[in-house]
């Protein structure tokens, strides 16, 4: 635990008020607290104090202290306790946040300490040259699957290499932090697997009937974890349950039941009863021969890196050159049609659309890495 102390007096501004707009915020906030409870609100008007100034002043605590009717001495309580209150100026630009526990730690957080000590100040908390820019470590952000990671403001910027924190840092300094897009900054969907979906991509695997033989095509849609739970049932119930989908409706459970009831005669098992075709397993994948197929061509000497369209890793890469897809200004001449039939047949249910794969891959065809930067403000991947 870090000695917590207010600034020295040469940073201390004389006075502190909300600004307009902040000052109606504070008295409705007060006034959501019931009568004589009132100071329960201080941390969030510290919180907008901080949003307000950069940080926590002295004067803004005694002013707060004074909104709520509390001795001073019970706000600085509250300021210096929680970590989350600055209580010396940070940057102007952004003060950075390195995440430095275990699992951000082992996926090379003390490489992006590094990058703060070398291009804003040896010592956390203290500024660069020109007051722009600070740093320091924190506990757990949770964002422990994406990591490592830091905190600028209210965003995180996720799965973070040295040299990315550098030219997110860079991004800040020059005043253009907000086109720096945040959560994740590679290949990944939220939390998702880089590279794209590594599990559920295809139909589950024929299960056994009762009889023995081998069911027909089962959804692949997985088993609820309460079924997992269960005690092991009969093959014909497992049948029946994996033919149900996890949203499928009560009919389905009710044949499925049906089915376990059904007597056995002789050795024969008795058929399970199939459950009602789900839109999801009606749902095919586009076929091959379909009119809004985009058109291939023959592999080129040079085909273009089409991992550097974000979504697209090397397995994605794999299947649309098997499509005869191989240059960034195939994918980006797309009509809305073909960009369906590839994220059907991709199974990515949108995905193509919400990362924008015709915007990527145009800038990529017009000029490469650079233009890509030009306009989505970051290096591709
Ligand atoms: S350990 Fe870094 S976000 Fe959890």
């Amino acid at each position: 635990m870090s000695v917590r102390r207010l600034a020295e007096d040469q940073f201390q501004p004389a006075a502190f008020a909300f600004n307009k707009e902040n000052a109606v915020w504070a008295e409705k906030t007060i006034k959501k607290y019931p009568e004589g409870r009132q100071q329960s609100a201080i941390i969030p008007l510290m919180m907008r104090a901080q949003e307000q100034e950069g940080w926590v002043t002295r004067a803004a605590i005694e002013t707060i202290a004074d909104m709520l009717d509390m001795a001073h001495i019970r706000a600085l309580e509250v300021a210096t306790f929680y970590t989350q209150f600055q209580l010396n100026p940070v940057g102007t630009k952004a003060h950075i946040q390195v995440c430095g526990t275990t699992p951000c730690m082992l996926r090379g957080a003390e490489g992006l300490v590094k990058v703060c000590k070398s291009k804003i100040n040896g010592h956390a908390f203290e500024r660069n040259a020109d007051g722009t820019l600070s740093w320091e470590e924190v506990e757990c952000q949770g964002a422990c699957v994406n990591a490592p990671m830091v905190v600028i403001g209210k965003d995180t910027y996720e799965d973070l290499t040295p040299e990315r924190l550098e030219e997110i840092i860079d991004a800040f300094s020059a005043g253009e932090g907000s086109k720096v897009p945040t959560g994740p900054q590679i290949d990944r969907v939220f939390s998702a697997p880089e590279g794209g979906l590594t599990s559920l991509t295809t139909e589950a695997p024929k299960a056994k009937s009762a009889s023995g033989k081998a069911s027909a095509k089962v959804d692949a849609a997985p088993v609820p974890p309460s079924e997992a739970a269960r005690p092991k049932s009969t093959d014909a119930e497992t049948n029946a349950a994996l033919k149900t989908p996890a949203t499928a409706p009560a009919a389905a459970a009710q044949n499925a039941k049906a089915a376990v009831a059904q007597p056995l005669s002789g050795t024969a098992a008795a058929e399970p009863v199939k459950a009602p075709v789900s839109k999801a397993e009606s749902a095919q994948k586009p076929a091959l021969t379909d009119k809004n197929r985009p058109a291939g061509i023959e592999k080129p000497a040079t085909p273009d890196d089409l991992k550097l369209i974000s979504g697209v890793g090397p397995k994605i890469e794999a299947i649309l050159h098997e499509l005869g897809i191989f240059t960034f200004a195939q994918v980006g001449s797309w009509k809305k049609a073909e960009r369906e039939w590839v994220d059907g047949y991709l199974n990515f249910k949108g995905r193509i659309e919400r990362d924008d794969w015709i915007k990527q891959a145009k800038a990529l065809a017009k000029g490469g890495e650079a233009e890509y930067i030009k306009v989505f403000g970051k290096k591709p991947r």
